[in-house]
């Protein structure tokens, strides 16, 4: 298994089987490396934990372009629908989907909101959240942006990922002291991704004070574009 930092929220996770994006958010993205653009081909699935500009990023085309399924809340989904994609998975907190032999996921809460600007104002679009993803053996908890909140001891309990995604950017998220105890306290991750800090002035939160702080799992960071074997 295989995951390649987009930048901001933005993954690429791969094995030879299987490839899926999240939360594509490419143009526009400060963060975004070009040199990754040549490893974004032949996608298979695009997972969005919500709504956000950030976060539904170059969904659209992308989907278009690749003949991707997207994988989202039911409210999302159907506004996609409404935008031109035509294969779409429309789910909800709670539920599992099986997409293909080596992928299925699992909606989990997380505490943000959903929403696109659009012509001016914010459609809404359900609620925000995270994923539990079971690929290539591995077990990946992608939180999506959330507030910290306790039930991620249930996510851990009983879904028992390795690797976990996390936002530590705060002001729209966790802060690296909040995300920090999701995995001192609610986690027993062994390796630990963060994410969501650094693309803009407002995030003020960075990867030196989380690592400081996070006393259980190691902190794996990629640069972004560079690909890891997890
Ligand atoms: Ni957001
Ligand atoms: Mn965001």
């Amino acid at each position: 298994m295989q995951l390649t930092w987009l930048g901001h929220s933005a993954f690429l996770l791969e094995t030879d089987k299987t490839k899926v994006l999240i939360d594509p958010f490419i143009s526009g993205n400060p963060s975004f490396p070009i040199t990754a653009e040549a490893k974004i081909k032949d996608i298979d699935f695009i997972l969005l934990t919500h709504g956000h500009g950030d976060h539904v990023g170059d969904t659209v085309a992308l989907a278009a372009q690749h003949e991707a399924m997207v994988v989202g809340i039911y409210d999302l989904t159907s506004w996609l629908s409404t935008k031109g994609v035509v294969k779409v998975n429309g789910m909800n907190k709670g539920g599992t989907v099986k997409l293909s032999d080596d992928l299925s996921v699992t909606m989990t809460h997380a505490i943000h909101s959903s929403s696109f600007e659009e012509n001016g104002s914010n459609v809404y679009l359900g609620e925000a959240a995270g994923f539990i993803i079971r690929m290539g053996g591995k077990v990946i908890y992608v939180a999506g942006d959330t507030d910290l909140f306790s039930d991620m001891a249930l996510i851990q309990k009983i879904y028992q990922p390795t690797i976990g995604i996390l936002p530590i950017g705060d002001h729209f998220t966790m802060s690296p002291t909040t995300a920090a105890y999701a995995c001192n306290e609610f986690l027993t991750l062994d390796k630990i991704i963060p994410c969501h800090y650094g693309t803009f002035g407002l995030l003020t939160g960075g990867v030196d004070e989380f690592k400081k702080l996070v006393k259980r799992g190691q902190v794996v960071t990629a640069k972004a574009g560079e690909t890891i074997t997890l």
